[in-house]
């Protein structure tokens, strides 16, 4: 075999430390019996350009460049000007989290939005969807969100957010007059009603306090979803579950949204087997 016969993919990021990303895709190269290689690389914020053009053409340090690349903070915006072509649902949020490079062309996707909407049917298949959702937070995990919501058949969404004023600009801008803002002391009420309920602020990762949330007024049927997987089981998840109400862990969405860009670049839709949620759970 030669080298350039090897698939090649890498995330970037700065900073780059932390990511679960290489994990993942080594399980399926070795899963799929694909030669393949994926690495970590931190890209400075004012290089990112420069850095693109070496994934397409090589460099010193990858001589045969990359058939592809994830993307994580602060890049999922920026990148954007330098592809050479976006898929819909990726330009309409205006961020990229997988790019294709394939003869030389960049092609941009947004696989969080199908990853965290794959997690939640996996998961719930039934999960009620003639109701409206409540959204906590309103960062980048929260666009993501919104635009998987709003691809689904729900009625309406409610988004709550300490800062108010930034919720307002997520659903004037994404909203398709499908979103509206709730006040952040508002939001327990805005939990009678809702048929799915996604934390997606920090509140509950490690390190951070837990999301206050009074579930005592949801309806039976309601899902509670947390963004948040470290830990796996945060105080909302547990409190949801002490309700019996039916969770959705943020692992999931993380694999998923790996998922997809495998079967983008490399044309395999990989499982979500038990060995790789073993191996996620130890390296968390
Ligand atoms: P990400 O891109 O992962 O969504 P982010 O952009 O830093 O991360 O957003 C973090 C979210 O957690 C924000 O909605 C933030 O609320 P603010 O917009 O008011 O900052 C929310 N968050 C973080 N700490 C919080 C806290 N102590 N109480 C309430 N919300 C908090």
């Amino acid at each position: 075999m030669t080298y350039s016969s090897i698939k090649r993919a890498a995330v970037i990021g700065w900073p780059i430390g932390q990511s679960l990303s290489p994990l993942i895709h080594k399980h399926w190269f070795e899963r799929y019996e694909i030669a393949g290689e994926y690495r970590k690389i931190a890209v400075e914020p004012d290089h990112l350009e420069t850095a693109l053009q070496g994934f397409i053409r090589g460099n010193e340090f990858i001589p045969d460049g990359l058939d592809g690349f994830n993307i994580t903070v602060p890049h999922k915006e920026k990148v954007i000007p330098f592809l050479d072509k976006v898929a819909p649902m990726a330009k309409r949020l205006g961020a990229v989290n997988t790019v294709m490079i394939k003869d030389g062309v960049t092609t941009g996707f947004n696989t969080d939005i199908t990853g965290l909407k794959k997690q939640l049917d996996v998961t719930v298949p039934d999960w009620p969807k003639e109701r409206p959702v409540l959204i906590l937070g309103a960062g980048g995990a929260a666009r993501a969100t919104i635009s998987a919501f709003l691809s689904t058949e729900v009625p309406f969404i409610m988004l709550s957010n300490r800062t108010k004023a930034k919720a307002e600009v997520l659903a004037n801008e994404l909203g398709q007059g499908r979103v509206t803002v709730v006040d952040w002391d508002d939001r327990h009420d805005a939990v009678t009603g809702a048929g799915v309920v996604v934390n997606t602020s920090s509140l509950g990762m490690v390190g951070q306090p837990p999301l206050e949330l009074d579930l005592s007024h949801a309806d039976p049927e309601t899902v509670v979803y947390d963004i948040v997987y470290k830990p796996l089981e945060t105080p909302l998840l547990k409190s949801a579950k002490d309700r019996g109400l039916r969770t959705v862990d943020g692992l999931g969405m993380l694999v998923y949204q790996a998922a997809g860009a495998f079967k983008i670049w490399f044309g395999v839709d990989p499982d979500y087997d038990s060995q790789l949620k073993e191996k996620l759970l130890a390296a968390l």
